[in-house]
């Protein structure tokens, strides 16, 4: 097995994830680097993660449910993620960006998606977009990509499909479910999409459709053997309420640093602490000679 360094990479573009699929060669497997994905939904975190070094930022529909507020991702609109890809837009500079189009925004007609997708990519400025659905998708992917708008497939557990799967659930476990999600993966890798997202179905099922597509499967709740990885920042950073799925590794508590720096703030204002004379600015001397004020420390 050999690694491929990632030393000298400079902007990633889509030929590049392309090239970061593993790939079996005369009995030997070669392991490129993981491909590393996270969501950003704002300009300073969005600078951050891309400063970090990851390789694609997503501005997910996620955006409705780490951000926004909703239950679901499906109440989140058109012009809500072109809101959140700009404001990401001007914060990434290296990773490949792209775009989650939202519940509603491809499902009417085929003109109407080209439509909207046009739109994340002109207005909004990413290089890809992102939709959830594999065979019942071949016709408009392949639009999609004919419109010069490359396409990350997303198959598995597809949480614009909530009402139809009853839940957020773990997708793939009976036989039959199994072969329905390789052949949306294969569907979504025929009709020209250059990555493919695998959300929360079991690890040898992934195993398997990352073994026999050729492009890079990126898992999420999918195990260790996708070419590659995406997780919700707010749920890397403690920053999701309520419980999170167990694939969702937190690398830090933020919620915990925001309560307690809060918490100071509130106490130093309330007992005089905060603000002292260091952090105020002073008038000419003159001024103090014609207004002796009220001061504090
Ligand atoms: O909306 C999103 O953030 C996603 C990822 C979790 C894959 O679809």
């Amino acid at each position: 097995m050999s690694v491929v360094p990632l030393s000298g990479i400079g902007k990633i573009t889509v030929p590049e994830i392309l090239s970061r699929k593993s790939f079996s060669a005369g009995g030997s497997r070669h392991t490129n680097p993981n491909i590393t994905c996270l969501t950003a939904y704002d300009h300073p975190t969005a600078r951050l993660v891309d400063e970090a070094g990851v390789d694609v930022v997503l501005v997910g529909d996620s955006v409705g449910m780490a951000v926004l507020g909703y239950d679901s991702t499906l109440p989140v609109t058109i012009e809500d993620m072109l809101h959140h890809i700009r404001a990401v837009r001007r914060g990434v500079k290296r990773a490949l960006l792209v775009a989650d189009m939202p519940y509603g925004s491809f499902h009417v007609s085929i003109e109407d998606s080209v439509r909207n997708a046009v739109r994340l990519v002109k207005e909004g400025g990413a290089e890809a977009v992102k939709l959830e659905g594999g065979e019942r998708r071949i016709e408009l992917i392949a639009r999609l990509v004919e419109a010069e708008i490359p396409v990350m497939g997303h198959v598995g557990l597809t949480p614009q499909s909530i009402h139809a799967m009853g839940g957020f659930h773990v997708q793939g476990k009976s036989i039959e479910a199994s072969r329905q999600i390789e052949r949306d993966a294969r569907a979504a890798e025929s009709a020209g999409a250059f990555s493919i997202v695998l959300e929360s179905i079991p690890r040898e099922l992934a195993a398997q459709i990352t073994e026999k597509l050729h492009i890079p499967t990126i898992g999420i709740g999918a195990g260790p053997d996708c070419d590659g990885q995406v997780l919700v920042l707010h749920d890397l950073l403690g920053l999701t309420a309520g419980r999170v799925p167990k694939f969702a590794r937190r690398y830090a508590d933020f919620s915990g640093i925001i309560s307690q720096a809060v918490t100071a703030y509130c106490d130093d204002v309330r007992s005089g602490k905060f603000r002292t004379d260091a952090e105020s600015y002073h008038a000419p001397g003159a001024f103090h000679a014609e207004s002796p004020a009220r001061t504090r420390r």
